[in-house]
């Protein structure tokens, strides 16, 4: 997959960031920044175009998924963590991934299908990826979701659903909640840095 590695100080780290639709790898690349100057960055650019828009799975409509390509993509990247871990000489085990929209859908799908992908994620404006499935053990994992209040595109229930399904495989997870539509804002990157950093 298309991507960025940028070698941390401290490489025992690594954030994974994870774009919206029509972004690319370039995207969160500040984000990182503000929630962890000294680790790793993989940053990588979704394997789909819709209409010339990157994304990391295929959709049927706005918020409906192709839950087959999404199962398929979703092993894609996992098996691209692996690959690159080894390439790239950083622990597998400590990968927080970052994402947006999109992106946050794919790190939720992650965790929705494999035990030892993520170490912990931040979520920003996620859906549920599936439903209707048994998520393995995330006992030891911890997500930030950030969310709004009036989301368009994920409706405030979407998320508390996300919450109680991670939480109910056993993740830690903490929603923050915004005013401002879909939008990322540097309100909840904030946030995030904090509950990352504590
Ligand atoms: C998706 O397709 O993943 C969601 O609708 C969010 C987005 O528009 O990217």
């Amino acid at each position: 997959m298309k991507h960025i590695f940028q070698k941390g100080t401290d490489t025992s780290k690594t954030l994974l960031l994870l774009h919206g639709t029509g972004g690319t790898e370039q995207d969160l690349l500040p984000l990182a920044e503000i929630i962890d100057k000294g680790a790793n960055i993989l940053s990588v650019r979704g394997n789909i175009l819709e209409n010339g828009m990157p994304r990391f799975f295929k959709r049927l409509a706005e918020g409906i998924f192709d839950e087959e390509d999404l199962v398929f993509r979703t092993k894609e990247l996992n098996d691209f963590l692996d690959e690159v871990a080894t390439k790239y000489e950083f622990p597998r085990d400590n990968i927080t991934a970052i994402g947006y929209s999109n992106g946050a859908n794919i790190a939720a799908s992650l965790l929705f299908h494999y035990k030892d992908s993520l170490n912990a994620a931040i979520l920003h404006h996620p859906m549920v990826p599936r439903r209707g499935i048994e998520l393995p053990d995330l006992s030891d994992k911890k997500v930030f979701i950030a969310a709004g209040t009036n989301d368009p595109i994920c409706p405030a229930q979407e998320s508390e659903d996300l919450k109680s399904l991670l939480e109910g495989a056993g993740a830690k997870v903490k929603i923050h909640w915004e005013d401002f539509g879909h939008q990322l804002t540097i309100n909840e990157v904030k946030s995030a840095a904090e509950w990352y950093n504590n």
